[in-house]
């Protein structure tokens, strides 16, 4: 029996777990975008874009589409989307394995300064010009408005459209991984005085920490969301690829048992 399999993704590592699980016979998998990215990269198996109409109407996507497991691989700060799968899983009744790579940790020699939001982020920049280097999507930057005397070096995977009104921001289109020597030539041509990040976790997006820490620069580290609704998770997320394929298979293989 084919089982079918949807991926709520828009990361990296949704496009790699896609294209391992399409490497097994057996499944048909369909992988779910929210339509932000303007030029995203070619993905592996058949997508869709855009959103659901909340927990229900994935819910109903998913019932509709006959899907037999949800798979939720977005990015950690996106809450809603996973709050939302939590949810949709519950009403439509099929098993959710959700993926999210821990936090990076402090490690000795960081200097880090947590923001709980990106305008705590701002307002911890100080008053005083910086050479500030924000790896920040476009929706985070808006509030860098509020702080016009520092100069910025902003880094995303979409053009930055319209430019940020602020007299000193100069602009990278770029997609990851992010090399450790390619980052410390960045942030050393560049004369950046402090990072601003968010706390994606995994490997990809690393070395601009670990540049940072050999170069002795501060980062603004802005923190996780909370999960709105950690109660109603079943099973721990799983925290890489390996374990996501583990966590499926295992999934699919109860319902199996159960004739389902
Ligand atoms: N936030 C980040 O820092 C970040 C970084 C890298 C990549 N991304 C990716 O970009 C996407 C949007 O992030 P966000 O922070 O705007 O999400 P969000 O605030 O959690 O989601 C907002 C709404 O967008 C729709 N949506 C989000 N992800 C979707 C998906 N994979 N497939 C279909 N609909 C989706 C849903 O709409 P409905 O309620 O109508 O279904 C959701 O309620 C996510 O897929 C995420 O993986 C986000």
């Amino acid at each position: 029996m084919t089982r079918s399999i949807l991926i709520l993704g828009g990361t990296a590592d949704a496009r790699i777990l896609a294209g391992k699980l399409a490497d097994e016979s057996g499944y048909r998998i369909l992988l779910s975008m929210a339509g932000r990215t303007l030029s995203p990269v070619e993905q592996p198996v058949p997508m869709r874009s855009g959103g659901f109409g909340g927990a229900t109407g994935l819910a109903n996507f998913i019932r509709a589409e006959g899907f037999d497991i949800l798979v939720d691989a977005t990015h950690p700060y996106a809450a809603r989307i996973s709050a939302n799968a939590i949810e949709a899983a519950r009403l439509a009744e099929v098993p959710l394995v959700a993926l999210s790579r821990p936090v990076w940790q402090r490690q000795p020699g960081d200097t880090w300064h947590s923001a709980d939001t990106v305008e705590q982020a701002v307002t911890a920049l100080g008053d005083e010009s910086r050479r500030v280097f924000l790896a920040l999507g476009r929706q985070e930057l808006l509030p860098f408005e509020a702080a016009p005397q520092h100069s910025y070096l902003i880094r995303s995977v979409d053009p930055v459209e319209p430019p940020l009104k602020v007299p000193d921001a100069r602009y990278i289109t770029a997609r990851g991984p992010f090399a450790l020597d390619d980052e410390i030539r960045m942030l050393e041509e560049n004369r950046i005085g402090t990072v601003v990040s968010k706390n994606s976790g995994g490997s990809a997006s690393y070395g601009k920490i670990e540049a940072a820490r050999r170069l002795g620069l501060p980062v603004i580290m802005i923190e996780r969301p909370p999960q709105l609704d950690e109660t109603s998770v079943s099973d721990a997320p799983v925290p890489d690829i390996a374990a996501a394929l583990t966590a499926i298979r295992h999934q699919l293989s109860l319902l199996e048992k159960r004739g389902e």
